[in-house]
């Protein structure tokens, strides 16, 4: 099956998007039950995990669902880099009382390791962001039967991926939540935001799109569909709902969030990520360009992280979320995904009538 046909055969052209720390198994099985697609976000876990996990949805449900790495190299930075970067979290953890954690012995799990775990899951789909995997590794995927979508930020991104013979592309615009998957431009010139990107996208790449960024209820489908994609890809709109395995604090921040809440930053993980503004991400931000680069400050603030959470301290935590982050609803995953159907049908009548509608005043 191509991906233009599974996309086109689900019930619902909604994708969960991936969410490290915020989805698990639940999520996504309840998104796939309810007509759309879940997805597993496995960029944090041990290779047998990612095929137990795959397993699990499986046995779960029969609808397609896909598995999400994060294509991150090894790092082995110098002592002295690591020494300057927890000297700056060290009023942080002073903060939470917590004594300066030894340096780690690794920074990230082997991406090779979790490679080769996601081709013995073999799930229907497998999305990758932050950077590009090799063309033999979308060949070892496609010849297990498992369609392959790589995350663009820009229309550079999309052709550096289509180029590798992927099967379809999320588009990640720059109201996104979380990381971005930028990887040849960092930066400003990569927060292109949904609208522009994916219809940039659909003007030159013949793939299907999936739209992400800022699509919070049917309308925001809607309208993704409307700018040709073929799916709408939704992650801030999730994290309130049952399924969300974020902290009290973080969900707590969500429900409060204003619609002017959300800042990029590096100073949590060394990668450019969407969250709500807070203090470290104010008192850090005249140095967080000093910040050692992902994975490495990511580990370095992991325990800084959980401690906060721990402590309900949200003022230290990563709030990962979205632009349209304060349209975030409760709900069951799948309830929300059913009533962003039934929304977005009803703004594609309202779309028609209103343009329809003017077929009188036509002179
Ligand atoms: C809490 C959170 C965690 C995320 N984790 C991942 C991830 O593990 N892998 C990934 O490819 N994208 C991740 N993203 C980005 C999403 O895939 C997607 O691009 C984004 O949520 C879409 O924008 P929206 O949040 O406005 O819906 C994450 C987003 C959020 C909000």
């Amino acid at each position: 099956m191509t991906a233009a046909e599974l996309l086109a055969r689900l019930p619902i052209p909604i994708i969960q998007a991936p969410m490290l720390g915020a989805s698990g198994v639940d999520m996504a099985v309840a998104v796939s039950e309810a007509g759309g697609m879940g997805a597993l976000a496995a960029g944090g876990l041990a290779p047998e995990d990612i095929v137990q996990q795959s397993a699990e949805i499986r046995r779960r449900t029969t609808a397609p669902f896909s598995v999400n790495l994060l294509v991150v190299r090894p790092a082995s930075p110098d002592s002295e880099t690591v020494a300057a970067a927890m000297e700056r979290l060290r009023p942080w953890r002073e903060r939470l009382n917590l004594e300066p954690p030894p340096t780690p012995d690794s920074f990230a799990p082997d991406f090779d390791d979790q490679f080769a775990a996601l081709v013995r899951a073999a799930p229907p789909v497998a999305s990758f962001a932050f950077d590009l995997i090799s063309g033999p590794q979308v060949a070892a995927l496609q010849a297990v039967g498992t369609l392959v979508v790589g995350t663009a930020t820009t229309v550079a991104e999309a052709r550096a991926w289509a180029a590798l013979g992927v099967d379809a592309i999320c588009a990640q615009g720059g109201e996104a939540g979380g990381h971005r998957g930028e990887f040849l431009k960092p930066g400003p010139g990569s927060l292109i935001g949904t609208m522009a990107l994916v219809s940039s996208l659909r003007a030159v790449i013949d793939l299907p799109v999936i739209a992400a960024g800022g699509i919070m209820d049917g309308r925001g489908v809607a309208a993704a569909l409307a700018l040709g994609a073929d799916a709408a890809q939704m992650g801030t709109a999730f994290l309130l709902s049952d399924e969300a395995t974020i902290s009290a604090a973080w969900r707590g921040r969500i429900q409060t969030a204003g619609d002017d809440a959300t800042v990029v930053t590096r100073a949590f993980t060394g990668r450019n990520a969407r969250g709500i503004e807070n203090a470290f991400i104010r008192d850090m931000r005249p140095v967080e360009d000093e910040a050692p680069a992902y994975p490495v400050q990511n580990r370095l603030t992991r325990e800084l992280r959980a401690a906060a959470a721990r402590a309900g301290e949200s003022e230290l935590l990563s709030l990962w979320a979205g632009q349209g982050v304060s349209l975030a609803r409760a709900g069951a995953a799948g309830d929300l995904v059913s009533r962003w159907w039934d929304e977005a049908r009803a703004a594609s009548r309202e779309v028609h009538a209103r343009t329809h509608g003017r077929d009188d005043l036509r002179r």
